[in-house]
């Protein structure tokens, strides 16, 4: 496979041909930060909080380095005033809707965001799909998705399914950002179809 030079942060990258700008960047140990990749998933561009900017043919701009290819003699930065600025308004609106998230408030410090910004919605899901994609790409399950549209738009687990293929799988708990998937899971479980009525009750 063909090989490809590049610059990122100033440092010189050797990326194979096809490699998106976050793969080039993590084989060299640049840090970027992501919320909606996952290296067994395709590539989604939901969160744009990986945004960097990038100098090519002489013109520079912002492109979600999950998405972008990396190209012969592209130049990267991983931050600038406007990566960062761009990240801190994303983080923004995503605390407006999960506002204790951890791995949301440790980007937040990181970039000077400000969890009281925007009026709170707390659906406390940031609809990075990390779940609904792993669960359909790795498990061939699909056992929870997307309903509705536009601010409506939330996931849902499939009772039918996730009563059957849910209880002993479990793996897209860790994925998710907020922790809202677990609830979401408990209490589908609870209304749908509670394994074991005592721990129902005890909301385990
Ligand atoms: S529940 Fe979690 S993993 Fe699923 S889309 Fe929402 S934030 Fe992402
Ligand atoms: S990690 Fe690139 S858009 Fe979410």
């Amino acid at each position: 496979m063909n090989e490809t030079l590049l610059k990122i942060d100033g440092i010189e990258v050797t990326a194979k041909e096809g490699m998106t700008i976050l793969e080039a960047a993590r084989s060299a140990g640049i840090n970027i930060p992501t919320l909606c990749h996952h290296e067994k998933l395709a590539p989604y561009g939901a969160c744009r909080i990986c945004v960097v900017e990038v100098d090519a043919g002489g013109r520079t701009s912002l492109v979600a380095a999950c998405l972008y290819p990396v190209q012969p003699n592209l130049v990267v930065r991983t931050r600038s005033e406007k990566v960062d600025k761009t990240r801190k308004i994303l983080l923004e609106q995503f605390l407006a809707h999960a506002p204790d998230a951890p791995a949301l408030q440790d980007l937040a410090r990181e970039y000077g965001a400000d969890k009281d910004r925007f009026e709170k919605e707390a659906s406390f899901c940031i609809l990075c799909g990390l779940c609904v994609r792993y669960c359909a790409e790795v498990k061939k399950k699909n056992a929870v998705g997307f309903v509705d549209r536009g601010s409506s738009r939330e996931i849902s687990f499939i009772p039918e399914i996730a009563s059957k293929e849910c209880w002993n799988c479990k793996e897209c708990f860790p994925l998710c950002p907020t922790s809202y998937l677990q609830a979401a899971y408990h209490l589908t479980e609870a209304l749908a179809f509670p394994r074991d009525p005592f721990k129902s009750m005890s909301g385990k």
